[in-house]
């Protein structure tokens, strides 16, 4: 068995799910903010990646990705079932986004989850090289700290959350609790999107299992745990240099053709969840189109929304009322070949994303809660001209980024309404000051500043970084 340096865990592969079926390998960039943040890094590191490589059944070997190794890690209907579906996007999930749909409980899922955190945590003991930097991801895999410093105490651990970590009296409710949050700590580094999510997490650690904790520092058994914020972040020259190419630029113009050549577009790209706030917004909008205050020859909205963990029935009934509330809007306000709403459920590969980016004249971003939303981060990295302007919820972790933006609560309908007219008519000087402050703030906060930043703090002496390379 290879063992590598650097080893990222994370539920899924880096790479599309066809690749298990015909071998022909992709990364894997869409939908979804993960494999967009680590991507840029793992391309120049010489690292293992540990995770599922989609489908059930027996692991298949594959080959090594942009220099990266894929170990893969089986999982039987049962354990997606369990774990994937049920303990991972029905119970942590809801949880984790202020219980904005009700997080369901099953002995069942909770046996699964360790069952397949155990099995992460046995093929990452494999491959990692004595001393080797382990790098956790996600809320599928919060027992896998604890479980690896078992199997493998010579290893430096991290863990980072990407989505929110709720306050206690939300947290308070897991029946496993005390179970998760020493999986957690047996990281060396617990890393969260924002400052809040450390306090919570440092309040739950001393109110739960009693232990000592600051919000940088908790103490368990004879080691100290650190934590902190790391804001994740995107590839934001990558991106801007796409967008600024001609091909996007004619895309772009192509899209705006096509669109019936509107004054106004109003473009929001959404994995199909409810934590997004999608049904908030279409009221929203549908609103102003019945107040006049918006006229579907001027304005058009383009909604993306791809469909996400389908077989989640909170999933399946979003999907449904989203729907039926889009062909209810394009009925009452379209007009014959002037639709309200353009309403997709594609995957767009980046040139086209980048086009969808480059024709939106407002971006709405405005999610009930999100660990960060890239998609926000995104808009702003490809608008190369600095006009745009970025609508964004105070729920979305970019917005402690991103206070530029428009910031609107989407759980208030006027206030919401009046956000999107606001950004609609916003004096372009004005929008430019903000888009020019926000494309400086992500040009200094890109990931590799974030995995820079993470990767240091985890390896403090730098020993191990220094042996990749400097990369980080
Ligand atoms: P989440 O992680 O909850 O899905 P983020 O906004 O953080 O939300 O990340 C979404 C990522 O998925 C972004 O990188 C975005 O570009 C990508 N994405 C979303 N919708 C599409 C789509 N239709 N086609 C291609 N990429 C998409
Ligand atoms: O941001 C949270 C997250 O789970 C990411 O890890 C993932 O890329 C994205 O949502 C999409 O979810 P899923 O992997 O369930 O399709």
């Amino acid at each position: 068995m290879r063992q590598s340096s650097l080893v990222v865990v994370a539920m899924r592969l880096p790479i599309d799910d066809s690749v298990a079926l015909d071998g022909a390998c992709e990364w894997r960039r869409s939908p979804g903010g993960l494999v967009s943040a680590l991507h840029p890094l793992l391309r120049q590191t010489p690292a293992t990646w540990v995770g599922w490589a989609g489908g059930s059944g027996p692991a298949p070997s594959l080959p090594d990705v942009d220099g990266v190794r894929l170990h893969t890690v089986p999982l039987t209907r049962d354990d997606l079932r369990d774990h994937y579906e049920g303990f991972a996007n029905a119970t942590l999930w809801p949880l984790y986004h202020d219980a904005v749909e009700q997080p369901e409980h099953h002995r069942r899922w909770w046996e699964a989850y360790q069952r397949v955190n155990q099995r992460y945590a046995e093929a990452t003991a494999a491959v990692a090289e004595p001393g080797a930097i382990v790098w956790v991801q996600d809320y599928h895999l919060q027992l896998v700290p604890g479980l690896l410093r078992r199997l493998r105490p010579d290893l430096r651990i991290g863990f980072f959350l990407h989505v929110p970590f709720p306050p206690p009296e939300l947290f308070m409710q897991l029946p496993r609790r005390a179970e998760l949050l020493h999986g957690m700590l047996g990281a060396d580094l617990v890393g969260f999107q924002r400052a809040q999510a450390a306090h919570n997490f440092a309040q739950l650690a001393t109110k739960v299992l009693g232990v000592s904790a600051t919000d940088r520092r908790i103490a368990v058994d004879d080691r100290v745990v650190r934590i902190g914020a790391f804001p994740v972040s995107i590839d934001t020259d990558e991106l801007s240099a796409l967008s600024a190419r001609t091909e996007v630029a004619e895309r772009a113009q192509r899209f705006r053709r096509d669109l019936g050549d509107p004054e106004r577009v109003i473009l929001s790209v959404d994995r199909m969840d409810y934590t997004k706030g999608i049904e908030q917004r279409l009221t929203a909008y549908s609103e102003l189109l019945a107040s006049g205050h918006i006229k579907v020859r001027d304005t058009v909205l383009v909604q993306v929304a791809v469909p996400s963990r389908e077989r989640v029935g909170q999933y399946q009934i979003l999907r449904d009322r989203v729907e039926r509330e889009v062909g209810r809007i394009n009925g009452e306000f379209g007009r014959v070949g002037e639709p309200a709403i353009h309403y997709l459920t594609q995957p767009f590969d980046r040139i086209e994303l980048a086009a969808l980016y480059r024709v939106a004249d407002v971006m709405a971003v405005t999610p009930l809660r999100d660990g960060m939303n890239l998609v926000a981060k995104e808009y702003v990295a490809a608008r190369v001209d600095d006009t745009g302007a970025l609508l964004l919820s105070e729920f979305a972790g970019a917005a402690a980024e991103l206070s530029q933006a428009y910031l609107v609560n989407p759980h208030d309908l006027e206030g919401l309404k009046q956000g999107l007219l606001s950004a609609l008519q916003a004096d372009p000087a004005d929008v430019a000051t903000r888009m020019r402050g926000m494309r400086e703030h992500l040009r200094r906060h890109d990931i590799r500043a974030w995995a820079r930043s993470y990767l240091s703090a985890l390896d403090e002496n730098g020993s191990l970084l220094h042996r990749l390379g400097g990369t980080a």
